[in-house]
């Protein structure tokens, strides 16, 4: 049985082949209506969540399985003090695949040590969020036809974003990538992710302060929300929150094949008069999200298309 807690834990070819099926979900939907008969997914969600936890319950349902879970912690036991570990062990008992959110680190992987089904790990705290990351690699695969050779820009909240270290990692084993981080210092991107994946890899960096000064050079931009519940401080938060709002004169240096990713939810750091442009690929990075999810579900059971 194998977990998914880290990007990392997928194999270049693995992330290709599960990319390749979501494709082929996309294209020959109807293949695949029945592939989950009998299956059931659980989804504990101990943190809110629009995109991950309905896409995951919408993948499951389109294949022809059943969901159960709960969407915050205040409607499970552990508000009565059960652990992570107890509550993961009991609900495989009663499903064949969980995906699990939680705003403590670590909290999935400790799951995947108790379960005796397999772990998706749905976010962690401002750790991995890895499904997030297949979304992503797929709306660059699809929107860009290839997923190195690009140059990408990382703007907002790189320290508490773990949609940007999971992908910041994924993204390290593909050829000829060219990174740009657009932060205020406060929140450039951690340590460990400059050491264990810059570094040790020997890929080079920069760090700018304006959006400004790289639009130009940018094939992909892929924009943040500077995340409230991750702060200690709520007059840091304020004064940071609006760092960086992308809007029609923002782009006007862009490239015309630009796309703009963001995971979403967005709060200012896009103006929705960015929706329209043909450039904006949010919204179908959220679609997206369902049919790698998919291909993912399939793919943790051992399951294959009719
Ligand atoms: N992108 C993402 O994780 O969105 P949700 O928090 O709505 O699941």
């Amino acid at each position: 049985m194998r977990h998914l807690i880290d990007p990392m834990d997928l194999s270049v070819q693995e992330i290709d082949d599960l990319l390749a099926l979501a494709e082929d979900i996309i294209a020959n939907h109807d293949k695949y209506t029945k592939v989950c008969e009998g299956k059931k997914l659980a989804t504990l969600f101990f943190e809110p969540s629009t995109r991950t936890r309905l896409s995951f319950e919408a993948a499951m349902m389109e294949l022809g399985g059943n969901v159960l879970g709960f969407s915050s912690a205040d409607s499970s036991s552990s508000t009565k003090g059960e652990s992570v570990a107890d509550t993961v062990k009991v609900v495989s008992c009663y499903a064949d695949i969980i995906a699990m959110r939680h705003p403590k680190e670590g909290a999935p992987y400790l799951a995947s040590l108790k379960s005796d089904a397999p772990i998706i790990n749905a976010g962690d705290g401002g750790h991995n969020h890895p499904t997030q990351t297949l979304t992503d690699l797929l709306t660059i695969k699809r929107e860009k036809g290839h997923l190195g050779d690009i140059t990408i820009g990382f703007c907002g909240d790189l320290k508490f974003g773990r949609t940007v270290h999971s992908l910041i990692k994924a993204l390290s084993r593909y050829d000829n990538i060219q990174y740009i981080m657009i932060s205020p210092e406060e929140l450039e991107i951690p340590e460990y992710i400059k050491e264990e994946v810059f570094e040790k890899k020997n890929i080079a960096y920069e760090q700018v302060r304006t959006i400004d000064e790289v639009i130009d050079r940018l094939d992909v931009l892929y924009m943040t929300r500077v995340q409230r519940e991750r702060f200690f401080n709520e007059a840091d938060y304020i004064r940071l929150k609006d760092t960086y709002i992308l809007d029609m004169p923002k782009l006007k240096n862009a490239k015309p094949d630009l796309s703009i990713l963001h995971p979403l939810p967005r709060v200012n750091e896009i103006a929705v008069e960015v929706d329209d442009d043909p450039r904006a690929c949010y919204f179908r990075q959220a679609l997206n999200g369902k049919y790698v999810r998919m291909a993912l579900i399939m793919t943790m059971l051992g399951l294959t298309g009719q």
